[in-house]
């Protein structure tokens, strides 16, 4: 029998690769889409060489025509149990009123995994249930000045697009949770926080190790009874759900 297959968008670097690391263990086939070829493939290469499963599809997944052929891939590969919609960030230049690129932010940061998740939940349904974690971001959280809004909104579009799915997800056997990080310790953030003064780091929260995300997402994908969960991950703190209706004082979860 052909194993479990799952998809982690961004896989080949960055929080992509810590998650296809956890993923791994769980014997999963991973699946890795990435606009990073050279990274992707050395990546599943030292993956089969260690015994493990692992599929590259180059695409750039602001693309809509490429997300469907990652899709597409993963799924003659086996059942798909798992999609990590975690390709995303800001892109290069001026931002939002000023650059042009803000839909394309848009594109890769919320469209992508809306539309890696339709096509995804037909799949998932087929091959007995599944879930489907979406990385958002603090920036698409927090209600302060932020610098690039287009990336902002799209996270925030994304946390919300991960609660409102819920039942039309559970119609398909899947779950569907997002994760709300702040700054990841990745390689260049650290470097750029050990350039920052002593005031600069205590405004800046610290940084959440990439591998406590990592564990978070593949947890989320594992747990059958984990659905429409945000988990927000900050430096020094376990990661912990909110709701984020609850600002509203009026609000009445229906969760109790
Ligand atoms: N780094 C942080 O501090 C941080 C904080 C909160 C949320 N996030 C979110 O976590 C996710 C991963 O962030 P990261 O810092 O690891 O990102 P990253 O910039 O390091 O990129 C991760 C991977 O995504 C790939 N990628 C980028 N654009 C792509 C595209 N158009 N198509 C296919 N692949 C593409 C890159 O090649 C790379 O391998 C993103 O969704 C990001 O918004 C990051």
């Amino acid at each position: 029998m052909s194993r479990s297959v799952a998809i982690v968008s961004g896989g080949a670097g960055g929080l992509g690769g810590h998650i296809v690391s956890a993923l791994l263990p769980r014997g999963f086939h991973v699946v890795i889409g990435d606009v990073d070829t050279e990274a992707g493939e050395r990546q599943a290469r030292a993956i089969e060489d260690r015994g493990g499963a692992a599929t590259f599809v180059p695409a750039d997944l602001s693309n809509p025509g490429e997300i469907t052929r990652l899709i597409e891939s993963a799924d003659r590969l086996g059942p798909l149990r798992a999609l990590a919609n975690n390709a995303g960030g800001w892109l290069p230049g001026p931002q939002y009123p000023s650059g042009d690129s803000w839909r394309r932010s848009i594109d890769l940061n919320l469209v992508m995994p809306m539309l890696a998740t339709q096509l995804s939940l037909p799949l998932m349904a087929a091959a007995g249930g599944g879930s489907v974690v979406n990385v958002a971001s603090s920036g698409g959280w927090e209600s302060t000045p932020y610098g690039s809004p287009e990336y902002g909104a799209a996270k925030a579009g994304l946390i919300r697009f991960t609660t409102a799915l819920v039942g039309t997800a559970a119609e398909h056997s899947v779950t569907v949770n997002c994760v709300v990080p702040h700054w990841i310790g990745l390689p260049r953030a650290v470097e750029e926080f050990d350039r920052m003064t002593p005031e600069e780091r205590m405004r800046s929260g610290g940084l959440v190790a990439p591998e406590l995300v990592a564990s978070t997402i593949v947890e989320l994908l594992t747990d059958p009874e984990a659905t429409g969960r945000v988990m927000v991950l900050r430096a020094g703190h376990h990661p912990y759900q909110v709701d984020p209706a609850a600002a509203d004082p009026l609000w009445t979860s229906p969760y109790g």
